[in-house]
């Protein structure tokens, strides 16, 4: 069977950093979910439709190809505003959650990062992290990635957004952004991308131990 770490948290909080840092140590297969919804959105904004025609969006997600997404194409922040949008339709999250669960039965084992990884799309994970940070430090964090690109930002404008996806992430009815009842949290505000890996390295190693 796969081994499956589940990590879970609002935008920016450091997941991604250290999926990818997990999936590397173990050699595990990584998947970004939040792709899967913007590749989904990007879909329905390349082919001028609306955004609220759940019919259409199911279709788009149900057509998605898991091994062609890419971050790079899919990171504008248009992009982002319209994947929470179209996240909160069931049928769309029903389309993905269905081929996240595929990929997480590869061997020998998964690393899937996103919002409700823990709570539904896997939830017998053996290894669950929440990872969060305070809005003021993931909104600092967001500026400092545009400007370390070359890029301008206004800091108060991507700490209002920061906070409006937040509130969309968790309040949604279907699958909103909560930890699991038996995740781990990590708290990044002010912990090191490196101490945040350790402390899930030793969860990772006592539960595959046990395995
Ligand atoms: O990178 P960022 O935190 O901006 O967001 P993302 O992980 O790329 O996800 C974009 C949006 O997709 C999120 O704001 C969520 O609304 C949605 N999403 C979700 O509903 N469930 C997931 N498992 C992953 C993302
Ligand atoms: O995937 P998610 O949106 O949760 O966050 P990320 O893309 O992994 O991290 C957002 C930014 O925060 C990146 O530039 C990381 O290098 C940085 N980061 C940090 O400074 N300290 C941490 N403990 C974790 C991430």
């Amino acid at each position: 069977m796969s081994f499956v770490v589940a990590i879970d948290g609002p935008a920016a909080a450091g997941k991604g950093t250290l999926a990818r840092r997990i999936a590397e140590t173990y050699g595990f297969h990584h998947l970004d979910t939040g792709l899967t919804y913007r590749a989904t959105a990007k879909a329905l904004l390349d082919a001028g439709l609306s955004l609220d025609d759940e019919a259409v969006a199911e279709r788009m997600a149900l057509d998605l190809d898991l091994s062609g997404l890419d971050r790079a194409v899919l990171s504008r922040h248009e992009i982002g505003e319209a994947a929470s949008k179209v996240a909160v339709m069931t049928p769309v999250r029903r389309a993905l959650v269905t081929a996240q669960r595929r990929f997480s039965g590869k061997l020998p084992g998964t690393v899937l990062d996103g919002r409700d990884i823990g709570t539904v799309v896997c939830p017998d994970a053996p290894v669950k992290l929440y990872v969060t940070a305070s809005p003021e430090v993931r909104a600092r964090r967001r500026f400092d990635e545009i400007i370390a690109n070359g890029g301008t930002a206004d800091f108060e404008a991507i700490f209002a957004d920061v906070k409006t996806r937040d509130e969309r992430d968790m309040g949604r009815a279907d699958s909103p952004l909560k930890p699991a009842q038996d995740a781990l949290l990590l708290d990044t505000s002010e912990m090191s991308i490196e101490a945040a890996f350790l402390a899930a390295k030793s969860i990772i190693d006592e539960r595959l131990n046990s395995n």
